[in-house]
């Protein structure tokens, strides 16, 4: 017989726990979901009265947060309070790749997930449902059993995984309709298959029963990795050809509809980009590459090792290409970067090609002015300061943030589109190209602008992928 579950709580309300946990109380109102993270500046802005001030933009969200917040969906620092009334806890927290010890720079770091088993395992007084919702190496379940089941005070607990596959930017349709929800769990025993089932039926009240796959807690674990990991090949495929591309005439737009069209390819995930971003790609496959090698599986890790160190080499050729276009010098020249967000529709930054071009240009004496729809200038100061030697003061007197994309283009030599944006295509380019130095180029890292009209207005025009 399933349990039928009445309190959930969600353990990290970032950019996975908030968003799956509002549509999971807004689509089960009998449940009711709490979700707890230690960052009390984060839970405060979940809380803001005005629900266009909650803490992450994404399309969607604040009118699914303004239905069930304060009806069954809270938002609490209280963590404790919220682990112990729960039948089922998710763990959501971040899980980003070591840099430190063992596997430095290529590990998850599992911190962050131990100390919350630990924490779980102290409090708990009843019987627990404990969900892996962040994305973790293939066997992290065992270590988490251990650890509750050692620590604990003799209640018993069923570890799921539970990988959760939204984009940012679509991540309410995603999670509305979801291609799949994967359930891995102890499938062997009883208690285990009836975990997952308690789980299959949470999903169950919007989710079709045949898009729920449940699999063993392995098999759940590795497909996480694995879906990133295939998602990105396919990004550093297109982008390597689109090198090609530029040096043989050929168009990488056209080529990607051309092998889209077949119907073993598809059409998705074929844009050629300055380089994938965003905090899961490079970290998920850095974590199979080190899996891969600590069973000595080299050719396997060296596989996936170079869908990175293509991305590597993308993001710098585009910042090469710049300054080789202008010249060989940008020293003391503005250049406008449009764009921050590493990909649009959401105001995250993390690992967004963007920090990579420039930091590359500020090498270069460059005079670099940012501006972004979404992403605030301390933000913006935030990331350079990690990528880079260079202070924040520093960072601060050689790169400008704009608030104004009309201002931030005034003066410039140059243009860098790096987010794909939908407000950058709407523009009137006649009155920026007017106000810039000439000649004037643009350098499309997302093929979104139309290259003939800018052509025509008198820009000189580099797409990626094209000559
Ligand atoms: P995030 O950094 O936005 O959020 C994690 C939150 O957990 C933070 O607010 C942090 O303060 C909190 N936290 C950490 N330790 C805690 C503790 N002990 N107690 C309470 N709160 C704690 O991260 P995210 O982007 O939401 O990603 C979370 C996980 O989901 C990662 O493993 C990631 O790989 C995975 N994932 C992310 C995405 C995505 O689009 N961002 C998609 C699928 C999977
Ligand atoms: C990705 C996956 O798509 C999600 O399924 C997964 O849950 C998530 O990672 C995760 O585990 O964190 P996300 O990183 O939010 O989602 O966004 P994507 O749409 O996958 O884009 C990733 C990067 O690839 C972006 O920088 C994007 O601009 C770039 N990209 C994507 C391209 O350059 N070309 C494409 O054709 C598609």
């Amino acid at each position: 017989m399933t349990q039928k579950i009445k309190n959930i709580c969600c353990i990290g309300a970032g950019y996975v726990g908030g968003p799956t946990m509002a549509v999971i109380a807004q689509k089960c109102p009998e449940i009711n979901v709490t979700v707890v993270d230690i960052n009390e500046k984060r839970i405060a802005a979940w809380n803001d009265e005005n629900v266009e001030n909650i803490p992450i933009y994404e399309p969607g969200l604040p009118e699914v947060v303004k239905e069930a917040r304060g009806r069954n969906l809270f938002f609490s620092t209280e963590v404790d309070a919220a682990i112990e009334k729960a039948e089922m806890i998710f763990i959501s927290v971040n899980t980003p790749t070591k840099t430190y010890g063992i596997g430095k720079g290529m590990a998850a770091d599992l911190k962050w997930i131990e100390l919350c088993a630990r924490q779980i395992a102290r409090v708990s007084v009843t019987d627990k449902i404990v969900v892996e919702k962040s994305t973790l190496p293939v066997r992290t379940a065992e270590a988490l059993k251990s650890i509750l089941e050692n620590t604990g005070n003799g209640v018993k607990f069923q570890i799921l995984s539970n990988p959760e596959f939204l984009a940012e930017g679509t991540a309410i349709e995603d999670l509305m309709a979801p291609d799949r929800v994967l359930i891995g769990g102890d499938i062997d025993t009883v208690e285990g298959k009836e975990a997952v089932q308690t789980l299959v039926d949470v999903y169950a009240h919007w989710v079709n029963r045949d898009n729920i796959l449940t699999t063993n807690v392995w098999s759940s674990e590795l497909s996480k990795l694995t879906a990133n990991a295939f998602l990105a090949q396919r990004v550093s495929s297109i982008n390597a050809l689109s090198e090609l591309c530029e040096k043989t005439g050929a168009d990488v737009t056209e080529v990607a509809r051309a092998i889209g069209m077949d119907s073993r390819i598809g059409s998705k995930f074929l844009k050629s980009s300055v380089g994938f971003g965003g905090s899961c790609f490079q970290k998920d496959i850095l974590n199979l590459v080190y899996i891969a090698k600590s069973f000595g599986l080299d050719e396997v890790a060296d596989y996936w090792e170079q869908v990175i160190i293509m991305n590597d080499h993308q993001k710098r050729r585009f910042a090469a290409n710049i300054v080789q276009t202008l010249f060989n010098t940008v020293s003391g020249k503005k250049i406008t970067l449009l764009g921050w967000a590493f990909k649009k529709d959401t105001n995250d930054t993390r690992e967004s090609a963007a920090i990579a071009v420039a930091d590359h240009l500020l090498y270069e004496q460059s005079n670099v002015v940012i501006y972004d729809p979404k992403v605030t200038s301390e933000q913006i100061y935030t990331d350079m300061v990690y990528v880079n030697s260079r202070s924040e003061e520093e960072n601060r007197d050689l790169l400008t943030v704009a608030i104004d994309p009309y201002e931030a283009c005034q003066n410039s030599h140059a243009i860098a589109i790096l987010t794909e944006w939908d407000e950058f295509k709407t523009y009137d380019w006649q009155k920026i190209y007017d106000h810039m130095l000439k000649p004037a180029f643009v350098f499309d890292g997302r093929n979104i602008l139309d290259v003939k009209k800018l052509e025509e207005i008198g820009f000189v025009v580099n797409s990626i992928g094209k000559n």
